[in-house]
């Protein structure tokens, strides 16, 4: 006879989570009270992770997904819920994430909500015949021919290019501002360059390819998109918000943090293009970025000029390596780093430099509670927001500001 089991709670990953006998079984598209019969997929010591095969009993919250790809897609994980209740879910998961690993004393906000759909400016399809995305833990691809996350601009690219003959590439990247889009091909020697000009260029500014070298075969090496009263550049391999919309909430809670006169000067660690540090350099004596991607660099220093910006710098290196260079003061420091969160020498430099406010934008709750933890000695935890950049999936980005304990 078959076993049925209920679905306890979602872990951080939006699977449900069964416990059973010391045993935890994940559980893809499950929902906290509902009752399944599953099958194991995966099996380690006393983790499994399964499928359902039915639903005895169906969550109320449960809603159908509006993407006919999203069962075997790996994008979204959590379409199957509505949007109010993914936010709800995800400001849960960060209290958790803060309370198990920092304290149960941070105080944490409201999380911003964004649009929940058409708000990704950038998207990377995988191509092998057909184009699409890669099916869920798999290098298979699941053909698509559009995907609501994405910009419009996005989609009406894509129904174009489910049509073309993508034989000799093997992944397409699009990028959108609000007024241009710009798409990069990974290809091998056959690829037909003029043919995919030709098929186009009356709907993107800007084409370029990538085999050894990536090279701009068509139109502008770059597209504009503004946040703010700020115009920034992107090129093909610079980091840029994706959420564009939100990126504009998420500054605006770091300048609020950091909270700046013209008496500080700011750091801004892995800066990308500058974005913040420039946002934030009318209202600071000046600011200093520090970047590792040689391109992000040049943007960087190109938006200072476009934005008529004289107390800015920028640097291009591995934080690890320049922090115990660094011999100026800094008053403020923004520290926006990627999942993995800050390494030790970094860590090393915060605490033991003259900061009195440190804003740290994270795109991953667990690393952020590993580096608040050993932060916290020093520096007093005031206020976490939480901001979602990324709806129908499992991620969630917080900005959280720290303040020195002892005044210096
Ligand atoms: C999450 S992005 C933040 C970018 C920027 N703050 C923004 O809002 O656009 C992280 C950035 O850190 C850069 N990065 C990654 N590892 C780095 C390192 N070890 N040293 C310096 N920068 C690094 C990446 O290239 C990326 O631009």
């Amino acid at each position: 006879m078959e076993q049925i089991y209920t679905i306890e709670k979602l872990d951080h990953q939006g699977r449900g989570i069964i416990r059973k006998d010391g045993i935890v079984i994940f559980v893809e598209n499950a929902l906290p009270n509902e009752q399944v019969e599953v099958q194991v997929v995966k099996e380690k010591k006393n983790l499994k992770e399964a499928k359902v095969l039915n639903y005895y009993k169906q969550s109320c919250n449960r809603i159908t997904p509006r993407c006919p790809y999203y069962k075997e897609c790996g994008g979204c994980h959590v379409m199957h819920l509505p949007y109010k209740k993914q936010l709800e879910w995800k400001i849960e998961k960060v209290k958790e994430i803060m309370r198990k690993f920092v304290s149960s004393n941070v105080p944490i906000q409201e999380i911003v909500a964004s649009e929940e759909w058409n708000y990704r400016n950038k998207a990377t399809f995988q191509v092998r015949k057909e184009i699409g995305y890669f099916k869920y833990k798999s290098n298979l691809i699941v053909p698509i021919e559009t995907c609501d996350l994405v910009d419009k601009k996005i989609q009406s690219l894509l129904s174009v290019m489910t049509k073309l003959d993508l034989n000799d590439c093997s992944q397409v990247i699009v990028r959108a501002s609000k007024n241009q889009t710009m798409v990069i091909f990974q290809i091998n020697n056959r690829f037909n360059q003029t043919k995919m000009i030709e098929n186009l260029s009356s709907y993107v500014n800007s084409i370029y390819i990538k085999g050894k070298k990536l090279k701009c075969i068509y139109g502008e090496s770059y597209i504009e998109e503004e946040i703010g009263d700020f115009l920034f550049r992107i090129s093909p391999d610079s980091f840029f918000q994706v959420n564009t919309n939100q990126a504009k909430k998420l500054y605006d809670i770091v300048l609020n943090y950091a909270s700046v006169t013209k008496e500080d000067s700011i750091l801004d660690l892995y800066c990308g293009t500058g974005t913040i540090g420039l946002y934030m350099s009318p209202y600071c004596h000046k600011v200093l970025g520090v970047e590792i991607n040689r391109q992000a660099i040049i943007d960087a220093r190109e938006n200072q000029k476009r934005n008529h910006i004289d107390n800015a710098e920028f640097i291009c290196s591995d934080v690890a390596t320049i922090v115990d260079k660094i011999k100026e003061d800094y008053s403020v420091i923004i520290v926006d780093p990627p999942r993995n969160g800050l390494d030790n020498k970094t860590l090393f430099y915060l605490k033991n430099c003259n900061a009195k406010r440190i804003v740290y934008v994270s795109c991953d709750p667990v690393t952020l509670a590993r580096d608040l933890k050993e932060l916290k000695e020093i520096y007093h935890i005031d206020e976490l927001t939480p901001v979602d950049m990324f709806p129908q999936t499992y991620h969630v980005e917080c900005v959280c500001v720290l303040n020195r304990r002892q005044p210096l």
